[in-house]
């Protein structure tokens, strides 16, 4: 089928890539042992820590999200050590995967994918944990296959409460540039994100942003590590270089994309994904479908995950709308597989792509006969139109 116009990337990651951070990639790949590469090498891996809001050090791979997953682990817990996981979806699963394939013993806390993680099961967890067995929690923030976000400020306020020595090590992949992740103020040890979603950036960037705890902690972590190693890392980092050949083109990128943040202000950015997921949820309610996430306080400001009614298959949905619009919604991934589309609303976005998007969905169940109510658009729109955008300010560079 030929499509004419833009495709809509509505998948929760990798999101639309603005053309400001296409054109500062199309240069040509400079010596990463130059003056010039430190230069720009020392300006992200500075420009970065404002983005997790941490004065710390934060660690850039050439990888995917699942790579710095893997270096949080290994740099931090050695073979048999028992880690604190809580299921929040699929994203969970797949770090419990990481972690047991290395030998680490995962209490795994059950979970209903429809709800974040509960302070009052951290508490319990911990509370039997007199003899601080374990050696970190793990929290994904933002649940991508549910639109499940947790409060991770909570999580550590109980950890602090039963003063439990566990590293806290949180999943930001989904979260971070959208939502508002406060590294240091959290105390969080490890802040696992990728460069794909909110940082408006293709794939192929992982990042660590570690504390002084967690990088005490490699001093005694005895899992196998090379690539992954943050002190080998941190010692090419100091003058601006990388211990094996970065991706040079992906670090321009960055430098836009951090330069676009910092015009725009990271909390008009929170506040813009705020409103925009806000207007999704608004419009699925008006078609008469059910979003996944049960708690309003727990919405996710990137991604709305909706369930078509029951006997009709979301996959169809989105084949029909692909076909049809042009456009790619995210699938229900593990057990919401078929039964959940995902509406990424994270990134390089604004009111008219949101309208765009939630019409074609609109459509694609008007084509799918999947019974609901028209005029979830409308409602979007008219919502929208009652809050106006914020002004953008200047981010302070601190
Ligand atoms: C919350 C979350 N964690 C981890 C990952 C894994 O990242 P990647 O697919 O880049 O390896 C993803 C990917 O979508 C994610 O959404």
């Amino acid at each position: 089928m030929i499509h004419t116009g833009r495709h809509f990337l509505q998948i929760p990651g990798p999101t639309n890539v603005p053309f400001r951070v296409l054109r500062a990639m199309d240069r040509p790949v400079i010596d990463h042992r130059s003056a010039e590469f430190a230069q720009l090498s020392l300006e992200v891996l500075q420009g970065i820590r404002g983005v997790f809001q941490t004065a710390s050090p934060v660690i850039i791979y050439a990888s995917s999200g699942s790579g710095a997953w893997e270096a949080a682990l290994v740099n931090t817990l050695s073979p048999g050590d028992k880690i604190l996981l809580f299921e929040t979806g699929r994203f969970s699963e797949l770090w419990r995967q990481i972690a047991e394939r290395f030998g680490l013993v995962v209490e795994y806390v059950p979970g209903s994918w429809r709800r974040g993680i509960a302070a009052s099961d951290v508490e319990a967890r911990l509370t039997a944990d007199s003899s601080h067995s374990f050696k970190a929690v793990l929290a994904v923030h933002n649940e991508t296959s549910t639109g499940v976000t947790s409060n991770i400020a909570e999580i550590r306020r109980v950890m602090n409460q039963l003063r439990h020595p566990a590293l806290l090590m949180v999943d930001t992949v989904s979260g971070l540039a959208s939502a508002d992740y406060r590294h240091d103020e959290w105390q969080v040890d490890v802040s696992v994100s990728g460069s794909q979603k909110g940082l408006m950036l293709p794939p192929g960037l992982g990042f660590n942003a570690i504390s002084e705890k967690a990088l005490a902690a490699t001093r005694t972590a005895k899992l196998p590590r090379s690539y992954w190693d943050w002190n080998e890392m941190l010692k090419f980092n100091a003058q601006g270089f990388f211990p094996s050949t970065p991706a040079t083109n992906l670090l321009y990128a960055l430098r836009e994309a951090l330069h676009m943040l910092q015009e725009e202000g990271l909390p008009n950015v929170f506040h813009r994904h705020q409103r925009l997921a806000s207007a999704t949820r608004t419009a699925v309610r008006a078609w008469g479908l059910e979003i996944v996430c049960e708690e309003p306080s727990e919405y996710s400001n990137s991604v709305t995950a909706v369930f078509t009614p029951a006997g009709h298959d979301a996959d169809r949905l989105r084949k029909i709308i692909l076909d049809n619009f042009d456009m790619s919604l995210g699938a229900g991934l593990g057990k919401l597989a078929g039964k959940v589309f995902r509406i990424g609303h994270l990134g390089h976005f604004n009111d008219l792509m949101l309208a765009g998007t939630l019409s074609g969905v609109e459509m694609g169940l008007a084509l799918t006969g999947i019974p609901h109510k028209e005029g979830g658009v409308q409602a979007a729109l008219r919502q929208l139109a009652a809050t106006s955008a914020p002004a953008p300010t200047l981010w302070p560079k601190s």
